[in-house]
């Protein structure tokens, strides 16, 4: 692979959008120790891809342009760096990048958060998993200390745009963490979470959905939040003695609901999740699809000259499910 060429797609500066993506012709990159190169069958999309771009940020990332984005990745191994002991040559995996490098047709993965895919789960599965489905997971485990294996008490919880590429993994993680799952979505999506599994359902342009009420009078122990940002006075009255709203995408307003209740040692609590994937996670998940307990919705799938297509939709922000690049 030494000084042979691939196709990337890549940005040299913050903002732009879709318009500031290009299609260009680099080197492939080399793997270092400890990394392996793969070559990609599939790339997933996330808000966090052009949140980045948009410069949300700054100055931590990107470290330097032009930046390829995106981070969730399927492929095969290609070569390994020096050190790698537990990949080998054709090994089909799923990898979490770290410094992006997605949009491409080869990037660098480090082996400590890349896992072998198996033939049950497809590429475009498995690349849906590292920021989407980890974050489902770590927000309901970590944050809200749910047992995916349902021997926990049984909790209320709200996940608000289940129809996302989050919120599809958060209902059905939830049920199987035995909670009583209400879930928010667009109208035209409400059959598809009820088949996820959530118990209640709610459109979101109604009244009732916007006051995030509860069909059944629920309080709720907990809440994913996965949509746009909601006043602290639109959970309050929803949420039980001790709920905990877990924010994806706080703004300045719910960190300072953060400050504020912790401050007042309130029992009613608003909390940031960030994610930070495990390889022993992403297995998990994949260990769930093999057993037929976890599915992944596909809104659509762009091929990388299509990439600038497929982030326009992400930013349009209406996708059910995850949006897919194949290079
Ligand atoms: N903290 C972290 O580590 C972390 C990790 C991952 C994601 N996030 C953040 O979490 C958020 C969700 O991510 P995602 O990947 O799930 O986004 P996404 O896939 O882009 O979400 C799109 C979905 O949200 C629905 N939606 C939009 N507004 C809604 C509302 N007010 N109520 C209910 N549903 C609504 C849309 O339905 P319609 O088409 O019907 O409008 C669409 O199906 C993003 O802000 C992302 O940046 C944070």
């Amino acid at each position: 692979m030494e000084g042979k060429l691939m196709r990337a797609v890549q940005y040299d500066r913050y903002g732009g959008g879709a318009a500031a993506l290009k299609n260009v012709v680099v080197p492939i990159p080399t793997p270092c120790k400890g990394e392996v190169l793969l070559k990609l069958e599939a790339t997933a999309l996330n808000p966090i891809d052009w949140k980045i771009q948009k410069g949300m940020l700054r100055p931590f990332l990107p470290t330097k342009f032009p930046h390829v984005p995106a981070t969730d990745v399927a492929g095969e191994v290609v070569k390994v760096g020096a050190e790698v002991i537990n990949f080998k040559l054709g090994d089909k995996v799923i990898a979490a990048l770290t410094g992006g490098g997605g949009l491409a047709e080869y990037a660098v993965a480090k082996t400590d958060l890349t896992i072998h895919r198996p033939p049950q789960v497809s590429a475009v599965e498995g690349a849906s998993f590292p920021v989407a489905g980890l974050t489902a997971h770590g927000a309901l485990t970590q944050s809200v200390g749910l047992k995916l294996d349902g021997t926990g008490a049984r909790k209320n919880i709200l996940i608000t745009a289940a129809s996302g590429g989050v919120g599809q993994f958060a209902v059905q993680l939830a049920k199987l963490g035995n909670a009583h799952v209400t879930a928010t979505c667009g109208s035209r999506n409400m059959d598809l979470v009820r088949s996820l599994g959530a118990d209640e359902v709610l459109d979101y342009e109604t009244l009732e959905g916007a006051a995030l009420r509860s069909p059944s009078g629920k309080k709720y122990d907990a809440v994913i939040h996965c949509a746009s940002p909601v006043p602290w006075s639109v959970f309050e009255p929803n949420l039980s003695t001790d709920g905990k709203v877990v924010d994806l995408s706080p703004g300045a307003s719910a960190m300072w609901t953060f400050v504020v209740k912790k401050l007042t040692l309130s029992k009613k609590q608003l909390v940031m999740f960030i994610n930070s994937p495990k390889a022993e996670n992403l297995q998990f998940l994949v260990e769930l699809v093999k057993q037929g307990k976890l599915k992944t919705v596909i809104d659509s799938t762009f091929s990388l000259s299509g990439a600038g297509a497929a982030w326009t939709k992400s930013i349009d922000g209406h996708a059910t499910g995850k949006i897919i690049v194949e290079p």
